[in-house]
């Protein structure tokens, strides 16, 4: 019953360093007026920071209901800090920002330390954090109340956790941190959404490559509205 009033459902694509503006535009044009207004449901785009104030306009012409996200921030308050964006400057732009993936671990040398100040940024300008851990025991920053359990080896892969055992930790990481909702994410797809949401510790989905292609993320949000 997710969309029935009873619990949260956040579909939340992650686009990482794809798309061009053109590319982005056409998929908010396609995948806007599809969207259903539902209070207990957010759907939420990240985009690359190139992209980050077409694609706001866009949502904000065609008054859809879908929120724009970033997939990362600074750690740091603005000022001299070479290539980083920081949540000051980001306010007004991004509803939400992805923190902690774990491709940002692994290739940028990203820390729980530096995870935790990002929330905290986040927080401070009134974007909501969306924290990516990689099993049950990753830490989850204080003051972070939505958290992505997205196991590497599920990532791109096309071999997703099962339903059962990603409840599992989902179980797991709220029993430790009572107010957070967690989401899955790795190789979810239109035709597994729906095992996924349906998981009683799930509330939600974070999708990388079945986000890319307008048509298939339509399928998904669609199948997870039918759950
Ligand atoms: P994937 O990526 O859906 O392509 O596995 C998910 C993610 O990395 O957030």
């Amino acid at each position: 019953m997710v969309g029935g009033g009873k619990k949260n459902l956040w579909i939340i694509a992650n686009w990482k360093s794809n798309k061009t503006i053109a590319e982005a535009l056409f998929w908010v044009e396609e995948v806007g007026p599809l969207l259903q207004k539902k209070e207990n449901v957010h759907v939420v785009v990240c985009p690359t920071f190139t992209e980050l104030e077409e694609v706001k306009k866009s949502v904000k012409v065609g008054n859809f209901p879908l929120w724009v996200g970033v997939q990362d921030l600074s750690p740091f308050p603005p000022g001299a800090y070479t290539g980083e964006e920081s949540a000051e400057e980001l306010k007004g732009l991004a509803d939400l920002s992805i923190i902690g993936h774990s491709e940002r671990r692994t290739n940028f040398g990203e820390t729980d330390g530096m995870v935790a100040q990002k929330v905290k940024r986040a927080k401070e300008a009134g974007i909501v954090p969306l924290v990516c851990v990689q099993s049950g025991d990753t830490l989850v920053p204080q003051g972070c109340s939505l958290v992505a359990y997205e196991p590497v080896f599920a990532i791109g892969s096309g071999n997703p956790d099962t339903p059962e055992n990603a409840n599992l930790v989902a179980s797991k990481i709220k029993q430790k941190y009572p107010n957070v909702q967690v989401l899955y994410g790795g190789s979810v797809t239109s035709k597994v959404v729906r095992q996924f949401i349906e998981q009683e510790a799930i509330s939600g989905v974070l999708v990388g490559g079945a986000s890319l292609d307008a048509k298939e993320f339509i399928k998904l949000v669609k199948a997870a509205y039918e759950s």
